[in-house]
């Protein structure tokens, strides 16, 4: 499909005459091995390595980019290559055999650890650290179809960023190895060239070992048609005879080469089919060829006493005219008692089935004062790479049976909690706490009621980590946290040193857009929050330093914490989350007369992105003067004369909940507010806004029916709200060209988040709510920019951005510029949605952009960025331009532009 590259698969391959056993090597199994119609080769040709900061790879940052990129050097035993990492500053190419390879006649797979000794590791880490072991190669490989037809397969690529199949670039494989989103393939017979970047990275790899790179490359054959890209059907537990709840999954997968549309869903038990043109907005399900999305559907169980349940899904191909297909697919019931932690499904703000493990309060539990009692919620966050349902997670409570609470274990969506329970995570655990009301209405539940708005947080390592994101971003929600072994930002965990060099205010940039996820900056917003820490001394995986450091932090800031070091212990023991303090702070923290918290009388807040902050105190930030700055209030409350005294930095609107707040007075930034106009007697909320002379008055900051576009709520933040979706996104494209990337997105957002998303590709830039939007263009075909005005304009070959001066600067005028923009706009029907727009001068540079859209933590886009060619080895330096948008969409003086 893609034409840019025309290397002959021929000259890729000519091999020099003195390396014989390297050509040996390259014969594959399946040569050998008739039986076998697909085969990878045993050996590769591995070049490497070169230098790459912590989560770098998305921006680009690849040295052989600077020669024309990997796929087009032939390997050459002799060739030299300059490298920061091995001795003499050279890295050469090397033969590597796959540790392991095998196959049937329907598979094979080839599995690769490559190592380095010709670097001195431990120094290098002596100075950076744990930088110092994540580095970059590439490997190239082969595949061997030896069937006398083209075979549709699919490629899982684990532990692998980006890859090229023959000249078909592939961004996003499957670092995290979760097989959920491979791609589809059809391969002729013959051999296809396989050439696989390789990146180290300590989160996903380790730290302390030696720092190999082990990837595994699988191709499956498969139907060439609609097919489940998972097995079973995702749905809860039934409990006491009754389904827990009534939203069910399957992931569908087309990997066929026309696309599919679901007709129906109908299950083979139940009367009473679903008919799927009454799906909310699923009208018409179409899965384009290559996708794999999930469907959600209502599930209740058969009258009789069954031990599964099963549906089938009718679909037709649209090349196949009215001609239907059926897939079956069956579930087996797990039956739980109500009292043990079982599943329970529920939608994903972004429509999408989810799941946790639910623990409802204990029969005997000495706390229920009856079913018009409310319990808090206590919530256990749990590490990467953990399911929530493995016994590991979900039964790790046990030992206090009898807590006065309602037990969750959310999944985040993915066994790495999504974004590292941040944007998508979190609107996850909120959505499996939202759901226990439907829960208690399912199950005719008589015990306790549940308060879905006070938690006690919790959780291990990466939950850690999320514990402390809860209670630095929901404090009026948390009346205690305890982050378990957790870090304190992705940049504290493994430095950010070895990026490519930049210009420190794009590093500042770059790091202004993890503003929200540096909990280390945040500590403030746990004042008057009780806080268990525990750490074991020995931990080789989160370093105790974190928990160590945030405890220092904690006690600067006047809030009330303790702290076990765990001595001799590493990072994980079975009981690690029940020790004797663990076990009487669940119980303690959940006392029904402990979940009503009252505010100190003076606290701050410190806000790095509106869109996910919730209220302290009441107060809630809902605008920040520069997005690429924190904002902070100081808030000081006097209690004999009811007044507020408010100090504000960076903010521009602030909405007071008067509900809570008992006051006759503000003060703020040294202005009285006179507050009776503004509250009525019902008492709701009292909004606060900044002018720009300076002043502060009652009211929002702008009018909602002005002429312009304002940005506020879910469209607040860095490139990463679009994931704030309400309602599965739209990837909108309009041609040929561009199907590829519209396809790699949507398989990165189910990838990584298990998103649903839908492609459509029509002439007329359609909009498609209520779910956001990424628009993927090349050249002068660009998506309608709806605000007037707005300070982004791209033409066929060219971007202009308007500085907070008010000058415009034109990138890439003439012929043949390379460019490409990624950025964040309104779009044409609101309500707090928000457009990702993908724009190239050509496919390349889409490709390019395409890289940005929100998928590994730690990246850092901004609200936008303009690329240069040279980003593919430069990286961040190789932008032209990136920053953030203020409120009124205009670019911000943090900005370069
Ligand atoms: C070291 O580098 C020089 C110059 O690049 C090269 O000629 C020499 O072969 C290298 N030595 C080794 C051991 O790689
Ligand atoms: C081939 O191997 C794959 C992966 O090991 C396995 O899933 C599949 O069932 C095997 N197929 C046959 C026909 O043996
Ligand atoms: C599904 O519902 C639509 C609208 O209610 C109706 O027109 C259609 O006939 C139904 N389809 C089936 C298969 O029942
Ligand atoms: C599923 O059930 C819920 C609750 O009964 C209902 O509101 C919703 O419309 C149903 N959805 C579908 C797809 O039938
Ligand atoms: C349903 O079947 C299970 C196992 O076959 C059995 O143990 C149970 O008693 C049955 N329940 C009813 C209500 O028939
Ligand atoms: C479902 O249950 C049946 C009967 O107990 C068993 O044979 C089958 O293997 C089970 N399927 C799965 C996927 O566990
Ligand atoms: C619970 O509340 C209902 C309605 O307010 C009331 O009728 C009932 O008596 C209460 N039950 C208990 C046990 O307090
Ligand atoms: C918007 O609403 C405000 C107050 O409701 C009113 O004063 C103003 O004239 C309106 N502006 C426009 C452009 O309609």
């Amino acid at each position: 499909m893609f034409s840019w590259l025309t290397l002959l698969s021929l000259c890729a391959w000519c091999f020099h005459s003195h390396d014989a056993h390297h050509e040996r090597a390259m014969h594959s199994l399946g040569g050998r091995e008739g039986s076998q119609s697909l085969a990878f080769s045993t050996s590769w040709q591995v070049l490497g390595p070169f230098q790459i900061g912590t989560r770098e790879a998305t921006w680009g940052a690849d040295p052989l980019e600077y020669l024309g990129g990997f796929r087009a050097l032939q390997y050459d035993p002799g060739a030299q290559f300059r490298s920061s990492l091995p001795t003499n500053g050279t890295a050469r190419w090397s033969v590597v055999v796959a540790t392991q390879t095998s196959g049937n006649s329907s598979s094979s797979s080839a599995s690769l650890s490559i190592s380095y000794d010709n670097v001195d590791w431990n120094f290098l880490k002596v100075v950076y650290g744990w930088a110092a072991v994540q580095y970059q190669a590439w490997a190239r490989g082969e595949i061997t179809v030896s069937a006398d037809d083209n075979q549709h397969v699919i490629l899982y690529t684990d532990s692998i960023l980006e890859y090229w199949v023959d000249d078909v670039h592939y961004f996003g494989g499957d670092f995290f190895t979760y097989r959920r989103a491979p791609p589809v393939l059809h391969l002729t017979p013959g051999t296809h060239k396989i050439d696989l970047r390789l990146v180290r990275d300590v989160r996903a790899m380790g730290g302390v070992l030696d720092p190999t790179i082990d990837v595994v490359v699988e191709a499956q054959r498969v139907s060439g048609t609609l097919e489940l890209a998972k097995p079973g059907i995702l749905m809860s537990d039934v409990v006491d005879g009754k389904l827990a709840s009534l939203i069910g999954s399957v992931a569908l997968r087309n990997s066929g080469e026309d696309d599919i549309e679901i007709v129906d869903v109908q299950s083979s038990d139940v009367r009473s089919p679903v008919n799927t043109t009454n799906l909310g907005g699923k009208s018409r399900l179409v899965v384009v060829a290559g996708q794999t999305r999930p469907f959600a559907f209502n599930i209740s169980l058969p009258t009789h006493n069954t031990s599964s349940v099963r549906f089938s899904i009718t679909y037709k191909t649209t090349a196949g005219g009215d001609q239907l297909s059926t897939l079956l697919v069956s579930q087996n019931l797990t039956r739980r008692s109500i009292y043990d932690p079982h599943k329970i499904t529920y939608l994903h703000p972004g429509s999408m089935a989810s799941y946790a493990m639910l623990r409802p309060p204990a029969e005997n539990a000495a706390c229920s004062e009856g079913p018009n009692s409310t319990l808090p919620v206590l919530l256990q966050l749990h590490g990467a790479g953990v399911e929530a349902d493995s016994d590991q997670v979900a039964h790790a409570l046990d030992p206090v049976p009898d807590l006065c609470a309602w037990v969750i274990f959310p999944t985040g969506v993915t066994s790495w909690s999504g974004d590292d329970w941040h944007n998508w995570g979190f609107a996850d655990v909120e959505a499996a706490v939202n759901s226990i009301p439907s829960w208690i209405d399912a199950v005719a539940w008589r015990g306790p009621g549940v308060d879905v708005n006070t938690w006690v947080v919790s959780g291990h390592s990466n939950g850690g980590q999320g514990s402390w994101y809860a209670l630095t971003h929901r404090p009026d929600r948390i009346v205690a946290a305890s982050p378990i072994s957790g870090y304190s930002s992705i940049q504290k965990y493994v430095p950010y040193e070895l990026w490519q060099p930049m210009d420190p205010r794009r590093t500042a940039i770059i790091s202004a857009s993890l503003n929200s996820y540096r909990h280390e900056m945040l500590m403030e917003n746990a004042k008057g929050i009780p806080v268990l820490q525990q750490h074991g001394e020995k931990d080789d995986n989160v370093p105790t330093y974190h928990s160590r450091f945030l405890r220092q932090l904690l006690f600067q800031v006047g809030t009330n914490s303790n702290y076990y070091e765990l001595p001799g212990k590493g990072h994980y023991y079975d009981g690690v989350m029940t020790t004797d303090q663990l076990k009487s702070f669940y119980r303690e923290q959940t006392r029904s007369d402990k979940t009503t918290h009252t505010d100190p009388q003076e606290f701050s807040i410190v806000v790095g992105d509106p869109g996910d902050m919730g209220s302290k105190g009441g107060i809630l930030v809902t605008h920040l003067g520069d997005p690429g700055q924190y904002g902070r209030v100081d808030v000081k409350y006097d209690s004999t004369l009811k007044s507020y005294t408010i100090k504000t930095s960076n903010i521009l609107g602030l909405k007071l909940d008067e509900r809570y707040m008992q006051h006759e007075g503000i003060g703020i930034d040294g202005q009285d507010i006179a507050t009776s106009e503004g509250s009525n007697t019902k008492r709701g909320f009292l909004e606060l806004s900044h002018s720009l002379e300076g002043s502060w008055k009652i009211g929002p900051l702008y009018q909602s029916n002005a002429s312009t576009q304002h940005r506020h709520g879910r469209q607040l933040g860095s490139m990463t709200a679009i994931l704030r979706s309400s309602g599965p996104l739209t990837i909108r494209h309009q041609a040929a060209e561009t199907a590829h990337i519209a396809l790699q997105v949507s398989r990165n957002l189910h990838q990584y988040f298990s998103a649903d998303s839908k492609i459509i590709s029509t002439g007329s830039w359609d909009d498609s709510p209520p779910g956001n939007l990424i628009s993927i263009a090349i050249g002068g075909d660009a998506p309608p920019i709806v605000q007037p005005d707005f300070p982004i304009q791209v033409g066929t070959t060219s971007v202009s951005v308007r500085d907070s001066n008010g000058r415009w600067r034109r990138f890439g005028e003439g012929e043949g510029a390379h460019l490409g923009a990624a950025f964040l706009q309104p779009p044409a029907l609101l309500d707090e949605r928000l457009e990702l727009v993908l724009w190239g001068s050509d496919v390349e540079m889409v490709a390019q952009v395409a890289r940005l859209v929100p998928m590994l933590t730690g990246v850092g886009q901004p609200d936008f960025v303009v690329l240069g060619d040279s980003a593919r080895w430069r990286g961040v330096e190789g932008a032209l331009s990136l920053g953030f948008f203020d409120y009124s969409w205009n670019v911000t003086p943090s900005s370069v532009v």
